[in-house]
C-alpha cells in the first residue's frame, strides 16, 4: 500500500499539468466507494456511495479546487474569489491559505450551514455577505474577477474545477473495473455534472471503460430550473447547498443528460430529508442534506422503472453532514440522563 498522493498526481497525465505547475494539494480525492446494502435490497439494484465527504474539507469542491489553486498561483495570482453556498468557500479557503494567497468568499444572506461558515473563518477567509442569493454573488463574482486580474475566480466555471472534478469518475471505473449503468448525484450550479460526464467520457474515449453511465440529476423540487426548463428566480430548499436558480454550466449540463441518454429530477425537501436519514441510518454514512438528493432521485426513478433492478448504480454522495448540524438535530428526542449505574445503561438498552 503505497500513500494516495492526492488527485493531480494519481491523474497527472489526464490533467493539463506540467512540470511547472506548482501543486497545491492537501491529497484530495481518493475518497471511498462504498457497497449500499439496504439500498441495493430495496431497490435491487447493485448500489455504491462515492462518499466526497471524505475529502480534506468535506466535500468534492477540493477536487476542483487542488486544480484550481494550483493555476492561479501557478499564473501568478494574488488572491482567489469566489460566490458559494458554503462549499466552494470552505474549499477554497483552506487551498488559498495552503498556497499562502487571499481567498474571499461571496455568500448569500440567509442560511448557510453553520460547519462551512466555522471552515472559511478558521482558514482566515475574508467573509462577505451579499444582500442577494447564490445567483447574485456569482454574478457579482464574476464582474469582480473580470475587472480585477490579479484575482482568480475559483467556481466552477473556471474550467481547472471541472478538470479536477472529472477525476471522481476516473476513480470509480477504477475501483469498478467498468463503469456503472447509471450515475446519480445531486445538482446546484450543475458544475459536478458537466465534470463526471466529462471524466467518464475521457475514460470512455481512451477505451479504459467500454460504456458511459447514464445520468441522473437530481435537483430539490423550489430550485429545480433544469427539470422545469426555466430559471427559478427565488429558489428555497432545505438543502442549502443547492439552493440555486441558473445554474451556469445549464447547457452543459443538458449535454451531459442528453449524451448519457439520462433525466433531471426534482425531489421534494420532505424526500430529500427521508433519503438524508436513510443513508445516515442505515448505511452509516452521514451526508449533508443536499447530498442525499442522489439517493432520493434513485429512488424515485427505481419506482418509476426508469432505473432496473439489477443495474449498477453509483450515487455520489457530496459533502460531509458534520458540515450542518443544524438539520441533522432539528426534531431530535430529547436526551434522558441517567444514574451512573450499570442497571440503568441496560434498561436503556432493554438488555438484561
Ligand atoms: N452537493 C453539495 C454538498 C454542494 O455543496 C453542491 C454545490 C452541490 C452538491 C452541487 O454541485 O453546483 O456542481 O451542481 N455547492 C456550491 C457551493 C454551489 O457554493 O458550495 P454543482
Amino acid at each position: 500500500h503505497t500513500r494516495w498522493p492526492g488527485l493531480i498526481e494519481a491523474y497527472r497525465d489526464r490533467l493539463p499539468v506540467d512540470a511547472d505547475t506548482r501543486v497545491v494539494t492537501l491529497l484530495e480525492g481518493g475518497t471511498p466507494l462504498i457497497t449500499a446494502p439496504h439500498l441495493s435490497e430495496i431497490t435491487g439494484c447493485e448500489v455504491y456511495l462515492k462518499v466526497e465527504g471524505a475529502n480534506p474539507t468535506g466535500s468534492f469542491k477540493d477536487r476542483g479546487m487542488t486544480m484550481a489553486v494550483s493555476m492561479a498561483v501557478t499564473n501568478g495570482k494574488k488572491a482567489v474569489l469566489c460566490a458559494s453556498t458554503g462549499n466552494t468557500s470552505a474549499s477554497a479557503a483552506a487551498y488559498a491559505t495552503r498556497a499562502g494567497i487571499t481567498c474571499a468568499v461571496l455568500i448569500p444572506t440567509g442560511k448557510i450551514a453553520m460547519g462551512k461558515l466555522a471552515q472559511a473563518v478558521m482558514s482566515g477567509a475574508k467573509i462577505i455577505q451579499v444582500k442577494g442569493n447564490f445567483d447574485d454573488c456569482l454574478e457579482l463574482a464574476r464582474k469582480a474577477t473580470a475587472e480585477f486580474s490579479e484575482i482568480e475566480l475559483v467556481n466552477s466555471v473556471n474550467p481547472a474545477r471541472i478538470e479536477g472534478q472529472k477525476t471522481a469518475a476516473f476513480e470509480i471505473v477504477d475501483v469498478l473495473g467498468r463503469a456503472p449503468d447509471v450515475h446519480a448525484l445531486p445538482v446546484g450550479n450543475a458544475g459536478n455534472i458537466t465534470a463526471y460526464w466529462k471524466g467518464y467520457s475521457e475514460y470512455h474515449a481512451d477505451g479504459v471503460a467500454s460504456s458511459r453511465p447514464r445520468m441522473l440529476g437530481v435537483q430539490a423540487a423550489g430550485a429545480a430550473p433544469l427539470v422545469t426548463g426555466q430559471p427559478v428566480k427565488n429558489p428555497e430548499t432545505v438543502a442549502t447547498a443547492i439552493r440555486i436558480g441558473s445554474p451556469a454550466s445549464w447547457t452543459q449540463a443538458v449535454a451531459a443528460k442528453d449524451e448519457s441518454g439520462g433525466v433531471f429530477r426534482a425531489a421534494t425537501d420532505e424526500k430529500l430529508l427521508e433519503a438524508y436519514r436513510l443513508v445516515a441510518g442505515r448505511e452509516g454514512v452521514f451526508v449533508e442534506p443536499a447530498s442525499a438528493a442522489s439517493v432520493a432521485g434513485l429512488l424515485a426513478a427505481r419506482e418509476e422503472g426508469w432505473v432496473s433492478a439489477g443495474e449498477t448504480v453509483v450515487c455520489t454522495v457530496t459533502g460531509n453532514g458534520l458540515k450542518d448540524p443544524d438539520t441533522a438535530l432539528a426534531g431530535m428526542p430529547e436526551v434522558q440522563a441517567i444514574d451512573v449505574d450499570p442497571h440503568a445503561v441496560a434498561r436503556m438498552l432493554e438488555v438484561g
